[in-house]
């Protein structure tokens, strides 16, 4: 098959032209049951493919028909030896991931700052996490990915760890050395998983980061969704055959994965992966070149820093992809939240997420030269007209020590707990996640001894203004912790 077609799309299409009596779910019946407004907003087109793993339709859970040949395409068009589709979202392949290498009291070495979907499935598995501090990037006040030489020190002292996991590029872009984390990781056979939420574009221009299964990483949880032109909620997860067995991926992404799988997502996956491969690198170099624009542009206006490629050189800035605005405000004295705020209410202009110290635009084939013009104009108004606020605050980012580890993550979550004060709670077990964003890097995850040292890492954040976030109590008066069993007298 070329990849031109789109077998899983053009299939549902095809099923739904012949207009068949349809005696099965969704109950809604072409749109012919759904609510008026929802039908006519919608489109007829949307609902009739809308549809159930009928016969002719294929079934993701054991695929052989149109929703394989996608898969297969998928995996020739991003180079891996198998690849599922997933409408979990990446963290439901990214679940996949880790509770395909591990299980009770395995232990797996991932980067303090994963994304929760990480941690579920450290509670999910039963596994032991061994943490690696990433760099920090102390005047953009953000945390980059972890660097060879920290795999390396973890790879000595755990050789008998299950995987090693990498997110790769970060959410603002940046990528590490994963070759070389590749070729580290494999000589102790241990396979490379890769967060890869923020890279499905990378695979499919030169002038970007190395892709996962460029990189020679074993599995890979890519958000097409994100930045590669499918729905919401659409993944794929790509996996190279060796240290992984594809058909232990199939039955855990199953495991995990609702029956009633959207036919929408699905084709959406399905095109998406057409558009790439055929069409990507020309559209993502045009991408390139606007993101560049604006990059160029947003520089010239006065107290406003959008990052570009002084950004490399440090061993966990390995590669940057342009097509990510990091734009610093810290120089205007405002911070990351008032400025998403402002250019909401002044400008309809959404950013796609904002800190105390940057705001960060995403540029896609999605964007033409009007929406830049519209961002430039925005922020040369906006520099303008807090001018008098101007000066330097200097991003303190602190970065906590990580905490020892009592219990699994999964028998802290299982525990009976309890509240107590903060003031009471150094040497108990905590039993929530407690961290702040920036950089995003737990303080504690359930499990680990609470110290008085990272009690005043809280503390000095708090004092700072930076958000600290995760326990039930919002102000942080109380921590949630495991209880203590007192010996019967
Ligand atoms: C680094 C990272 N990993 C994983 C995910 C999860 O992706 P999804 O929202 O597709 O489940 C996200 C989502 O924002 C993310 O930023």
């Amino acid at each position: 098959m070329s990849q031109n077609e789109t077998p899983l799309f053009s299939g549902l299409v095809a099923h739904a032209k012949k207009n068949p009596v349809q005696f099965h779910i969704p109950g809604h019946k072409k749109g012919a049951g759904i609510d008026t407004e929802f039908r006519n907003f919608i489109g007829d087109n949307a609902l009739s493919i809308d549809l159930i793993n009928i016969g002719p339709l294929d079934d993701l859970h054991s695929p052989k028909g149109i929703i394989k040949q996608a898969q297969d395409l998928a995996a020739e068009a991003f180079g891996a030896d198998h690849t599922f589709f997933s409408v979990q979202g990446t963290s439901g392949a990214i679940m996949t991931m880790v509770m395909a290498v591990c299980g009770p009291g395995d232990k797996i070495i991932v980067p303090r700052n994963v994304h929760k979907s990480v941690m579920s499935a450290i509670v999910f598995s039963g596994a032991t996490p061994i943490f690696i501090h990433p760099e920090v990037d102390l005047e953009l006040g953000i945390s980059h990915g972890i660097t060879n030489d920290s795999v390396s020190r973890a790879l000595e002292q755990h050789p008998d760890a299950k995987g090693v996991l990498v997110i790769n590029p970060t959410y603002f872009g940046v990528s590490a050395d994963l070759k070389k984390i590749v070729e580290i990781a494999h000589s102790y056979h241990v396979p490379v998983l890769v967060d890869e939420a923020h890279g499905v574009h990378i695979h499919f221009h030169e002038d970007l980061p190395l892709s996962a299964m460029q990189a020679g990483a074993d599995m890979a949880a890519t958000s097409v969704h994100k930045l590669g032109g499918s729905m919401t909620q659409s993944s794929i997860l790509n996996v190279r055959e060796g240290l992984v067995s594809s058909k232990r991926v199939q039955s855990i992404l199953s495991m995990l994965t609702t029956t009633s799988t959207s036919y929408l997502l699905l084709a959406s996956l399905d095109v998406a992966r057409k558009r790439l491969a055929t069409e990507g690198r020309e559209l993502i170099d045009k991408t390139i070149k606007l993101a560049q624009y604006m990059r160029s542009e947003i520089n010239k206006i006065d107290h406003l820093h959008c990052v570009g490629e002084e950004i490399l050189g440090t061993k966990a800035t390995f590669d940057y992809d342009p097509t990510k605005l990091i734009i610093s405000i810290k120089d205007l004295g405002l911070n990351g939240y008032d400025v998403e705020v402002w250019l909401r209410e002044n400008f309809n202009i959404e950013v796609e997420m904002s800190d105390l110290y940057n705001i960060l635009c995403i540029i896609t084939p999605g964007d033409t030269q009007r929406e830049a013009d519209i961002l430039i104009e925005a922020l040369k108004v906006l520099s303008k007209e807090f001018h008098h606020l101007s000066g330097k605050v200097s991003a303190q980012v602190l970065l906590p020590d990580i905490p020892k580890l009592a219990l699994t993550p999964r028998d802290a979550f299982y525990s009976d707990t309890e509240l107590v004060p903060i003031n009471e709670a150094v040497g108990r077990i905590i039993a929530e996640f407690v961290m702040v964003y920036p950089p995003g890097i737990p303080i504690f995850i359930p499990g680990e001894i609470i110290t008085k040292d990272n009690l005043s890492y809280i503390q000095k954040n708090m004092e700072a203004g930076l958000p600290v976030q995760g326990p039930e109590d919002d102000e942080i008066k109380h921590l949630r912790v495991i209880m203590e069993h007192k010996a019967i007298q």
